[in-house]
C-alpha cells in the first residue's frame, strides 16, 4: 500500500460527502479546526482498543449507543445526562448477565454527519438536496438551508467539546456511582411483562447489599464510583476528521482526535474509497458496518487494510443485516474472518436493517424485529463457536415514541406524539432497558454453557 498521510483520502473516490461551493470558506474552517485542541487523547483510544480486544475474546462486552444523529437544536445538559444514565443502567444489567466488564461507548460528541439513501429529497413537488446532518446542512426544507455550510463544522466541534466535558464530569464526579445507578433501574420494572426483569433487578440489588454488608461500598472503592465512558461516531465528513487528526508524540502514530472510536458506514466501505483510506492510518479503534451486500472478498481486503498488524481490538465488525437475514449473511462473513485468521470484535447493530415506513408515514423500527435480530446474532455465534462481543443501538434517554412495541407498547398511531429524531428512529429509555435485559439473558445462557463445557 502507498504511504498514508492524513490527507491521502483526497486522492481516492469519495461518496456521501458534500461539495462545498465556497472553497475559501472551507479552507478557513479547516485551518481553524487544525489549530484547535483534539477532543480525545491517544492514551484513551489505546485503552479502548485494549478493552475491545478483551471483548473479542469474551472477556468484556461492548455497549455502544446513542443518537442516530446529534442535533444543534436538541443540545442540552439534560439530554446528555439522560442518555448517559440509560447507558449506565443498561451496562449494569449487562454486567450482571455477562459477568465481565461492559465497555461503554456513546454515539455522542461527534455523531453529526449522515449518509443518505438518496442525494435529493422531494416534498410537494419541490426537489432539494437531502439533509446530511447538522455538521453539513439543515433539516429545514429550504433551498438556503440545504446548501452545505463549512462553518457548521465549528459549531459541531464546540458542541462535541461541551458534550465530552459533561460526560467526563459525569463519569468521574460521583454521578456514575453503581449503587445510585441501580436505584434508577428499579423504576423500570413495573408491569406484568417485566416480571423476569424484576427478578434480575432484585438479584442485582442483593449482590449490592451483600457487598455493602461485607464493607465494599462505593465510598471505599473507586471502581464502583467512576466509569470509563468513550465516544464514537461515523467518520463521514473527512475534511473535519483530517483537520482534527494529530500526531501522537509518544508513539509516532496518528490519532483521529474527533472521538475515541470511529466507524465506516455501510454506504462508504468501498475498499479503494476515501473513507477506508482515512481510517486505515489512524491509531484509534475502527468499526466497520457489515450489511447484506458486504461480500467475503471485500471483507478480506478491508480487514487487511484496516488492521494490517492483526491487532486485537483494532477492528470491530458491526453486523446489521435485518431480522430474518442474519442466518444468511453472518455465517459467510464469520467464515471469511476464520479463513484469514483475522482478529475482530463482532458486534450486533439490530437497528439499521430493520427500518420500515409505518402506516402513519413515519420511519420506524418494530421493537420485536430489533429483539429478533439480537437473538439471531447470538444464535449464529453459538452455532459457529465464535464470540458475540457487543451490541450497537440507536437510543436516547428521552421518552420518545419512534420505535413501535416494547413493555409500554408504542403503537403505530402513537408515533406522532413524541417523534423527535433528526434522522433514524431511536429506542426510548424503557425499550433500551428491556433490550439490555434480553441481551443479559442471552449472555447469561452463554456463560452457563461455557462453564458446562469447561467442567
Ligand atoms: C448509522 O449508524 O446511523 C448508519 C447510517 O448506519 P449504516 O451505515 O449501518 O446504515
Ligand atoms: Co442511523
Amino acid at each position: 500500500m502507498a504511504e498514508w498521510q492524513k490527507s491521502t483520502w483526497r486522492t481516492k473516490p469519495r461518496v456521501q460527502m458534500p461539495d462545498y461551493l465556497d472553497a475559501a470558506a472551507l479552507a478557513d474552517v479547516e485551518a481553524r479546526l487544525s489549530a484547535y485542541p483534539p477532543l480525545v487523547f491517544a492514551g484513551e483510544a489505546r485503552k479502548l482498543k485494549r478493552a475491545l480486544g478483551a471483548a473479542s475474546r469474551g472477556e468484556a462486552f461492548l455497549l455502544q449507543g446513542g443518537d442516530c444523529a446529534e442535533a444543534f437544536d436538541q443540545f442540552s445538559a439534560d439530554a446528555i445526562r439522560d442518555t448517559f444514565k440509560v447507558m449506565l443502567q443498561m451496562a449494569m444489567v449487562l454486567t450482571y448477565g455477562a459477568k465481565v466488564p461492559v465497555v461503554k461507548v456513546g454515539r455522542m460528541a461527534g455523531q453529526f454527519a449522515k449518509p443518505r439513501s438518496a442525494p435529493m429529497e422531494t416534498v410537494g413537488g419541490t426537489e432539494l438536496p437531502s439533509y446530511r446532518g447538522d455538521i453539513i446542512n439543515e433539516l429545514a426544507f429550504t433551498e438556503a438551508g440545504r446548501i452545505p455550510d463549512p462553518t457548521k463544522m465549528l459549531q459541531a466541534y464546540t458542541q462535541s467539546a461541551a458534550t465530552l466535558n459533561l460526560l467526563r464530569a459525569f463519569s468521574k464526579g460521583g454521578y456514575a456511582d453503581m449503587t445510585k445507578v441501580h436505584n434508577w433501574t428499579l423504576g423500570f420494572t413495573e408491569g406484568e411483562k417485566a416480571a423476569r426483569y424484576r427478578e434480575m433487578a432484585e438479584r442485582i440489588s442483593d449482590a449490592l447489599d451483600f457487598m455493602r454488608a461485607a464493607g465494599v461500598n462505593s465510598e471505599s472503592t473507586e471502581a464502583l464510583q467512576t466509569v470509563d465512558f468513550y465516544t464514537s461516531h461515523e467518520s463521514l465528513l473527512l475534511e473535519y476528521e483530517e483537520a482534527l487528526t494529530r500526531l501522537d508524540s509518544t508513539s509516532g502514530n496518528w490519532l483521529a482526535g474527533s472521538g475515541h472510536m470511529i466507524w465506516i458506514g455501510d454506504r462508504t466501505r468501498q475498499p479503494d474509497g476515501a473513507h477506508v483510506e482515512f481510517a486505515r492510518g489512524v491509531l484509534n479503534p475502527v468499526g466497520l458496518k457489515c450489511g447484506p451486500t458486504t461480500t467475503a472478498e471485500d471483507l478480506k481486503v478491508l480487514m487487511s487494510r484496516l488492521n494490517p498488524a492483526n491487532e486485537p481490538g483494532k477492528l470491530t465488525l458491526i453486523a446489521r443485516f435485518g431480522a430474518g437475514n442474519v442466518g444468511e449473511h453472518l455465517p459467510r462473513l464469520i467464515r471469511a474472518v476464520r479463513e484469514e485468521g483475522a482478529s475482530v470484535t463482532w458486534v450486533c447493530d439490530p437497528m439499521h436493517g430493520n427500518t420500515v415506513k409505518s402506516a402513519s408515514g413515519y420511519k420506524t423500527r418494530p421493537f420485536d424485529a430489533v429483539l429478533r435480530e439480537v437473538r439471531d446474532f447470538f444464535g449464529v455465534h453459538k452455532a459457529e463457536g465464535t464470540i458475540p462481543g457487543g451490541v450497537h443501538f440507536e437510543m436516547t434517554g428521552q421518552d420518545v415514541t419512534e420505535c413501535t412495541g416494547g413493555v409500554h407498547a408504542v403503537k403505530d398511531e402513537d408515533l406522532s406524539h413524541r417523534y423527535h429524531t433528526a434522522c433514524d428512529p431511536r429506542l426510548n429509555a424503557s425499550q433500551s432497558l428491556e433490550l439490555a435485559f434480553l441481551v443479559a439473558e442471552e449472555l447469561s445462557a452463554l456463560r452457563v454453557e461455557r462453564h458446562a463445557e469447561a467442567v
